[in-house]
């Protein structure tokens, strides 16, 4: 019996349950035996859940715990998600997570923890939802220099773009939809101010090169500031806004950037909408390679989750060189000054 213990019970958390619930055989062939949650912690309590029996306030239960091998977590924020995360690798714990925030601001160091105490730290699920883009650089596209990785990587903004498009609304008019469709982090400043793409944009660049950036070096511009009006000038053109972050390396040295973009249909993230999410490598050997599917939603993101707690199951001590991250340094920079206007995206 494999025991897990799950850090909030909210979107992404109740999904786990779910998938862990409905896909119970398919998990179970491929661990060779069954997976039990035998905590959940959560500020509430869920009276009505079937999970009740299992609410927990007080990580100190789970820590305690030791048959619980692995534990996920989905609270959200950096404090004290990435305290509880340290405190259960030191307790020689895996932790799988979909918390960007924690892996772009303390990935380098949660790494090098979960390397010295013979455990996983994965993320998967922190970019992309359920699209399977960071062991793809992990792993599949490992023989491969990484010459630029860019892609659609905030589902709410999309979706919310894609409305505006659609309905010729402003994006105040759809934020409430995006809200009640689970895609906003709790603070929507971080989807629509651009900062949960960079985020991500980070991790990405962090898999493709081991250098993990600061949140200020990534020039960052949200969609707050598209109208209706920029939206109806794109399709007079046959074009279309999409929110782009763009990782490129020149000369040994990182520049990433989030913007509105203006897409073409020649352009392989031009057909990406709704909540879809699209991460496009260009690798020295592979050329392009575009990861397309749903970048944000319950089941989604559970989906992901799921697969890192069946990885770090299956291979508890696994050391893969791509997750051997340090910190970028000022050498190891550029930061891209971004022009005035909406600008048109490269093929
Ligand atoms: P929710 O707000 O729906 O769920 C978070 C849960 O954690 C809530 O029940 C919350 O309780 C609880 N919680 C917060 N702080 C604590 C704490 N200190 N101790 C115990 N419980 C706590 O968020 P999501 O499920 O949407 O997102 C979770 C994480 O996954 C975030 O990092 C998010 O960025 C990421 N993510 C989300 C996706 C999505 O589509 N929703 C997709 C990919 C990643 P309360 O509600 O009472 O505050
Ligand atoms: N708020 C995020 C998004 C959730 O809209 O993409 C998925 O990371």
């Amino acid at each position: 019996m494999i025991k897990i213990a799950l850090l909030g019970f909210g979107t992404v958390g109740s999904g786990v349950a779910e998938v862990i619930e409905n896909n119970r055989r398919v998990i179970s062939r491929r661990l060779g035996e069954q997976t039990e949650i035998a905590h959940i912690l959560d500020l509430r309590d869920f009276p009505d859940s079937p999970y009740a029996g299992k609410i927990v306030h007080d990580i100190d239960t789970i820590l305690a715990d030791p048959e619980v091998k692995i534990v996920a977590e989905m609270m959200g924020g950096v404090h004290p998600a990435a305290d509880f995360t340290k405190a259960a690798i030191e307790a020689g714990k895996s932790v799988v997570t979909s918390n960007k925030a924690v892996v772009a601001e303390e990935g380098d160091k949660l790494l090098r923890l979960a390397r010295k105490h013979g455990v996983r730290y994965l993320f998967e699920a922190s970019v992309g939802g359920g699209i399977p883009c960071l062991r793809t650089l992990a792993d599949s596209l490992s023989c491969n220099d990484i010459i630029s990785v860019r892609g659609i990587l905030n589902g709410s903004t999309n979706y919310m773009l894609t409305e505006m498009t659609k309905r010729g609304i402003g994006y105040g008019d759809i934020l409430p939809e995006a809200r009640a469709l689970g895609y906003l982090e709790a603070d929507p400043t971080a989807d629509v101010g651009g900062f949960d793409a960079a985020r991500k944009i980070i991790i990405l660049a962090a898999m493709a090169w081991g250098k993990l950036l600061p949140l200020d070096a990534v020039s960052t511009v949200g969609i707050t500031g598209i109208t209706p009006g920029d939206i109806s000038a794109a399709a007079a053109e046959g074009k279309k806004i999409k929110l782009v972050a763009e990782a490129t390396r020149t000369g040994g040295r990182i520049s990433c950037s989030v913007s509105p973009r203006l897409t073409s249909p020649g352009s392989m993230l031009y057909s990406v909408d709704g909540p879809f999410n699209a991460v496009e490598i260009n690798s020295n050997a592979a050329g392009r390679t575009l990861l397309y599917g749903c970048g944000a939603g319950k089941l989604p993101t559970a989906s992901a989750v799921v697969s890192d707690i069946i990885e770090a199951a299956l291979r508890p001590s696994e050391d893969l060189p791509a997750y051997r991250w340090t910190k970028a340094g000022p050498d190891d920079i550029i930061i891209p000054g971004l022009t005035d206007g909406i600008r048109p995206l490269c093929e």
